[in-house]
């Protein structure tokens, strides 16, 4: 009786052993368990911002909630190289004005500063939209209502640039440009920068605004001309090129005050530099020019048949590189950032 009440006790003991020996290894288990989920958490936390980093957004890094941390999760694939959303030709006309209000309306992806890219995919180029500007109010209302929905549908990660010239000197439009050039750097990385005139709107959105391996003259059939280019050098309206081709011409004169001139010393100092002129068939480059009479302040430019015959020796010491102006202020708003500049002054021995 001992004997057996003394081999029970022995073997309680052993089962209370094993019992405890289960109970610490379930709790190291769980320990270990609960310390892995912790690290995956840390993990995917690290992954978005990473993969953030790779898809950098102006906007949005400086805005990052937890609701941008969930959309991000799932990186997002380049844009195709043509838009699925392209419908091409366009009716085009001016009959009715156009309401700025009911333009921000229509266009509520906009960022402040008439800024855009896609949501479901990572555009191809970043694109500055630079449109030399002065009291053309009008015009401009027609230009971002139309404009702002194809270059949606264009899929490009653009801004648009409104560069104002100051005072009542005669108009600079290539000065005009190198600004805006500039200063949309100064905000954004972008890589292709688009110089258009107030007034030309598209009229099939395949023109795709944005940059090509050679400079891209994008107006290349306009209303005003026929539906045909004016001659075969032609690089006013509307054209595109990439920070790269820019800079290897430096920049655009500064030096054409008043109308016209300033378009062929472009294409002169391209040409110089061994570049070609890329353009979208006439169907696809069909444009409208929004009638209007010339503007007070852009009188023809006499001098400038003298500047053209000069351009090769001009262009290394007239361009970005000595570009020089004062912005008097910034306007943001939901369709456009409107910069004013004082571009100077038309020097007097300019005048002869
Ligand atoms: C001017 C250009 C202008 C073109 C078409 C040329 O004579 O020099 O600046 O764009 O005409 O109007």
């Amino acid at each position: 009786m001992r004997d057996s009440t003394g081999n029970f006790s022995v073997l309680h003991r052993a089962c209370k052993l094993v019992v405890l020996l289960c109970f610490f290894h379930i709790s190291v288990t769980f320990i270990f368990y609960v310390r892995s989920l912790d690290f995956r958490f840390a993990f995917a936390k690290h992954d978005q911002t990473a993969s953030k980093d790779t898809v950098p957004d102006a906007f949005e890094t400086n805005h990052f909630s937890v609701d941008n941390v969930t959309t991000i999760t799932k990186e997002l694939g380049k844009c195709p190289d043509t838009s699925p959303l392209l419908v091409g030709p366009l009716r085009i006309e001016f009959s009715n004005p156009v309401s700025l209000d009911v333009v921000r309306k229509e266009n509520p992806n906009l960022k402040n500063g008439g800024r855009f890219k896609p949501k479901d995919c990572v555009a191809l180029q970043k694109v500055a939209i630079i449109i030399p500007f002065r009291n053309r109010d009008e015009h401009l209302k027609f230009w971002l209502y139309y404009l702002h929905p194809i270059l949606q549908r264009q899929q490009l990660d653009y801004g648009v640039y409104v560069i104002n010239q100051d005072g009542d000197e005669v108009f600079n439009r290539a000065k005009l440009l190198n600004v805006g050039f500039s200063e949309a750097l100064k905000e954004y990385e972008y890589g292709c920068f688009v110089f258009s005139d107030v007034d030309l709107i598209p009229m099939d959105d395949r023109n795709t605004y944005r940059c090509f391996s050679q400079p891209r003259h994008l107006s290349v059939s306009m209303d005003k001309f026929g539906f045909r280019l004016p001659y075969n050098q032609y690089f006013g309206g509307v054209s595109s090129m990439s920070k790269e081709q820019f800079l290897k011409i430096n920049g655009f004169p500064n030096n054409y005050w008043g109308w016209g001139g300033e378009d062929d010393d472009i294409f002169n100092r391209l040409n110089s530099k061994g570049m070609t002129i890329s353009r979208p068939s006439g169907a696809v480059g069909k444009c409208r020019m929004i009638r209007h009479n010339r503007d007070g302040g852009n009188e023809d430019n006499p001098q400038r048949f003298d500047r053209i015959a000069h351009t090769k020796e001009t262009m290394n010491k007239d361009g970005i590189k000595t570009l020089s102006y004062k912005v008097v202020k910034v306007e943001k708003d939901q369709l456009y950032t409107k910069i004013t500049v004082d571009v100077g002054e038309k020097m007097a021995r300019q005048t002869n």
